[in-house]
């Protein structure tokens, strides 16, 4: 997977550029900065991404260069009817070193709008996480998946488990390469379904720390309005 995403990112600009779009409604897109036209500054990072659902992609508009992937999504998609999650999509990022990197990030910090989310990364480090309001550098470990619990479930479990806020620094060693699959649901697909907290979890003392919504409104906040802002799209839904 690694190899093959580091192909995709090195090859030339003109083979790049074929696949270079910021259409959500394409299934394989490559864009550069995040979204510099919403979000607070330029994140220092290529992406290549990969949606899912409701139908994969055909095998010809997924980069040749990418084919080991089409492994990568048949287990994933075995794996997850096993567990009843779906993952929707996964992106490919890419930071190269950056000369000046204490002008920005990798990736601004964010917690990730989906159930969860396995990320797999290359060993150069970068990834940090949110703990006790300090910025904890995530050491890779060979061989290991990061799991990141997001949004959704942090709403539906009432706050039981909380969606962690991570960034990823950019520095001027590089590149640094990672996988995030999300499962289930970042993208416009399912956007009408209605979440909220599970009714039993709730209690007196336990009780709602969120309103019932819609993922179209939860996800709104990435898509159409923030961007990667810090503010969590809970934040709207929270009581
Ligand atoms: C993400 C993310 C971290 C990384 O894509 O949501 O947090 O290591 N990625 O690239
Ligand atoms: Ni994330």
């Amino acid at each position: 997977m690694i190899c093959g995403l580091r192909g995709f990112h090195e090859q030339d600009d003109e083979v790049r550029k074929t696949f270079y779009s910021r259409h959500t409604n394409k299934k394989v897109r490559y864009f550069s900065n995040v979204n510099p036209f919403i979000g607070k500054a330029a994140n220092w990072r290529d992406t290549i991404s990969f949606f899912l659902t409701p139908d994969p992609p055909n095998p010809e508009e997924i980069p040749l260069i990418c084919s080991y992937f089409q492994k990568h999504l048949v287990l994933i998609l075995l794996t997850s009817m096993n567990w009843t999650l779906l993952m929707d999509n996964f992106f490919c990022h890419y930071y190269p070193a950056c000369p000046e990197p204490e002008l920005t990030l990798g990736t601004s910090e964010h917690t990730d709008g989906d159930f969860m989310t396995i990320l797999l990364e290359g060993q150069m480090g970068g990834l940090q996480v949110l703990h006790e309001n300090e910025w904890v550098d995530v050491h890779p470990v060979h061989g290991s998946l990061i799991v990141n619990i997001g949004d959704f479930l942090h709403l539906i479990t009432n706050g039981m488990f909380v969606s962690v806020y991570h960034r990823v620094l950019a520095r001027n060693i590089g590149p640094r390469v990672s996988i995030a699959s999300f499962f289930v649901n970042i993208s416009p697909h399912g956007i009408c379904k209605v979440v909220g907290p599970i009714k039993e979890l709730l209690s007196e003392e336990s009780p709602p720390i969120s309103r019932v919504t819609t993922v179209k409104d939860l996800l709104a906040h990435y898509f159409d309005e923030k961007g990667l802002d810090g503010n969590t799209p809970l934040k709207p839904s929270r009581l």
